[in-house]
């Protein structure tokens, strides 16, 4: 029978684990995963590479970027700005802090709301990011709130840094979270908050495997899967 596609939201603070739980949880479950993160860094990219510094700049650059993105064999999602593969710049750290800026921005949340929500109308989805179930899916199946104690979230960064050999400074980064935390939950646009419907799941001092377990619960006893 045919029915709309699930879509699962997850959203919540940076480090979290949301990318790679969700990544996890996708494929276990067969569904596409949309990080909506890695949009908002394509963004904040081009607006790093053209500096554009001011809310004006940003916007007026808008009209002239075209993202798209695409699932590698691998499965992994890649994304291209105006064409080209950005996937690996945009992990950058002075990405994140762009990202975190850019998407404090009104137009810029509206420039990617119907990209995102598109992804969610084809395919049964499990998105990660900020507002998806506060904004972008707020008819989500099920919507998931993760966190983690920001000593936790930062740890974990540090771990993720120190594999891809871009290890930075454990303090800085740790400066750089709580930052990122009051900029994405201070925002007037869409901030960072708990749908009224959302189950909270805090992952601090949890493994991979406890957190990817309770993640699966919660959305078998949801959807049935
Ligand atoms: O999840 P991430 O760290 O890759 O996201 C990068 C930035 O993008 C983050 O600081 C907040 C922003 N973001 C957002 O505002 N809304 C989303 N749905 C996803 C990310």
């Amino acid at each position: 029978m045919d029915r709309k596609p699930y879509a699962i939201a997850i959203d919540g603070p940076s480090g979290a684990g949301k990318s790679s739980l969700a990544r996890s949880v996708a494929r276990e479950i067969g569904f596409v995963y949309v990080d909506t993160g890695a949009i908002y860094r394509t963004v904040g990219w081009a607006a790093l590479r053209r500096s554009a510094e001011d809310a004006a700049a940003v916007a007026a650059l808008l009209p002239e970027i075209r993202i798209t993105m695409d699932y590698g064999e691998d499965g992994e999602q890649r994304m291209y700005l105006n064409g080209e593969d950005v996937s690996e710049k945009i992990r950058l750290p002075e990405v994140s802090m762009a990202a975190s800026r850019i998407s404090a921005l009104p137009e810029v949340r509206s420039f990617l709301l119907d990209m995102q929500r598109s992804l969610a109308e084809k395919n049964n989805v499990i998105m990660d990011g900020r507002d998806i179930g506060t904004v972008v899916l707020p008819h989500a199946d099920v919507k998931i709130f993760l966190t983690a104690s920001v000593e936790d979230r930062a740890r974990r960064r540090y771990q993720e840094l120190c594999q891809r050999g871009t290890a930075k400074d454990f303090e800085q980064l740790l400066r750089e979270i709580k930052e990122r935390d009051y900029n994405d939950t201070h925002r007037a646009a869409a901030p960072l908050r708990p749908a009224e419907d959302a189950v909270v799941l805090d992952t601090t001092g949890n493994t991979f495997q406890q957190s990817r377990q309770q993640l699966l619960d919660i959305i078998r006893g949801r959807v049935g899967l």
